[in-house]
């Protein structure tokens, strides 16, 4: 059989309608209590040992909210603060489409809301990173399976800006899904601009 193009398109819409709808439905305390878990989970992790320029990202509609965690545990352990940044995504114009760059994220950093409503680091052009400069970016996601493919917004930021992995899938960031188990499903259709993930940490485990 062949699947056309409207099929997939209109199948990863309605995938993404539910998931998002689900994820809509938790309970804050649920959630608070997930994101602890995620970032128990997450900081015992080689891949994040390991990286230094970490991107994550700033919750919208129910996402994992892991930036308060993640800027406490920083502050908290000085020696980490040293040899770790914390980068957050801003959206980016381009004739090939929207794209993302990040920016420094600190205790003391300033944002601007982008056409989301989304808040991103308020900085000159001239101090942002391309994702090719970090070593782990962990990325929202509206819905994932168990062999680590990822449904996103529906933008294809995320795909635009990491497309370089589709030539040089072993070359760094190391990219990791942050989601709540309810984002599993069990199939969802993958195009050929749609990058995969090298891992998923939910409140319960790591794919
Ligand atoms: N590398 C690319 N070059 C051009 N267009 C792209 C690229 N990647 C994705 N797109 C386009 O972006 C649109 C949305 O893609 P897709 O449905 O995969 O979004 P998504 O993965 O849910 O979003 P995101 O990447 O923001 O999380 C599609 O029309 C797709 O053709
Ligand atoms: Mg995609």
């Amino acid at each position: 059989m062949i699947v056309s193009k409207d099929h997939i398109v209109n199948e990863k819409s309605a995938i993404r309608q539910y998931l998002l709808s689900t994820r809509l439905n938790l309970s804050d305390e649920d959630r608070l209590a997930w994101d602890q878990q995620i970032f128990n989970t997450l900081i015992t992790c080689p891949f994040f040992q390991k990286a230094n320029q970490i991107a994550c990202f700033v919750s919208h509609l129910n996402e994992p909210n892991l930036i308060p965690l993640l800027l406490n545990y920083l502050q908290t352990h000085p020696e980490l603060l040293q040899q770790k940044s914390l980068y957050l995504p801003i959206l980016k114009k381009s004739a090939t489409g929207s794209y993302l760059s990040f920016g420094l994220c600190t205790a003391q950093s300033k944002y601007k809301s982008n056409l989301y409503g989304i808040p991103e680091p308020d900085i000159t052009l001239e101090s942002e990173l391309e994702a090719n400069e970090l070593d782990l970016i962990l990325m929202p996601l509206v819905g994932f399976t168990s062999a680590k493919k990822r449904i996103g917004m529906g933008g294809g930021f995320y795909d635009r800006t990491l497309s370089f992995k589709l030539t040089h899938p072993n070359t760094k960031p190391y990219l990791v899904g942050i989601a709540y188990d309810c984002q599993k499903f069990d199939s969802i259709p993958v195009e050929q601009h749609d990058i995969a993930l090298n891992n998923v940490v939910t409140e319960s485990q790591v794919y």
